[in-house]
């Protein structure tokens, strides 16, 4: 295994024609189709960087731009952004294209940290990332500051459950909400 390997070698694209049997009841392409790919291509991604099985360890915000419709071709573009040790970050652009407007929408991006599995089933270390350009550069330190913003946020919400919710305290809070308190 070399010690580094550039972002370009696990680079991958994955495109897929949306179905009719892809679509909610409301027409629109359902939003675990999108999910379900964008597992697949951050998982092939993340197995060509580790050359070797890879596990899903967290998904980081999916949110939904725009509307996918049946009929129109999506694009998912994965990239390792950052490596730790055993994890790596891989961000994922979404577009879909209608092919008889040509308009292109962008519709999600998310980062999925993928961990490396060894033969023994436990972590193990993946190569090294070189990086090769200005947008290399970019990717590795936002996904570095948005993976320490997330163990910040981490450490608060284990606060947050260690928080007594005695009601009392919080009668007048949920006086402004839009909900009532009604007790046992
Ligand atoms: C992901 C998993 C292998 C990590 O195992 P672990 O015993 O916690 O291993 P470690 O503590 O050594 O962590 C290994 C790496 O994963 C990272 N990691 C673990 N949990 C993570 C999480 N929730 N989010 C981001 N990274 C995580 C660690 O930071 C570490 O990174 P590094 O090696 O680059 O420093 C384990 O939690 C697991 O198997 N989870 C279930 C995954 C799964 O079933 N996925 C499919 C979902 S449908």
């Amino acid at each position: 295994m070399s010690d580094y390997k550039p972002v370009a070698s696990s680079q991958v694209t994955l495109t897929e024609l949306m179905i009719p049997s892809y679509s909610n009841f409301g027409g629109k392409i359902h939003g675990g189709i999108i999910l379900g790919l964008m597992d697949k291509v951050a998982y092939v991604c993340a197995a060509k960087h580790a050359d070797g099985y890879c596990i899903t360890a967290s998904i980081d915000v999916v949110d939904f731009l725009a509307p996918v419709e049946v009929g129109e071709i999506v694009s998912l573009m994965a990239s390792v952004n950052y490596v730790g040790n055993s994890s790596m970050i891989i961000g994922i652009r979404v577009i879909s294209e209608n092919l008889k407007t040509h308009v292109i929408k962008h519709t999600n991006t998310s980062y999925f940290t993928m961990v490396a599995i060894g033969e023994d089933n436990k972590p193990k270390q993946v190569p090294a990332l070189l990086l090769k350009n200005r947008e290399d550069i970019r990717r590795f330190f936002q996904a570095k500051n948005r993976k320490e913003l997330k163990n910040t946020y981490k450490k608060d919400e284990a606060m947050l459950k260690q928080t007594a919710y005695e009601h009392h305290s919080f009668m007048d809070a949920l006086s402004r909400e839009r909900c009532k308190v009604e007790l046992d």
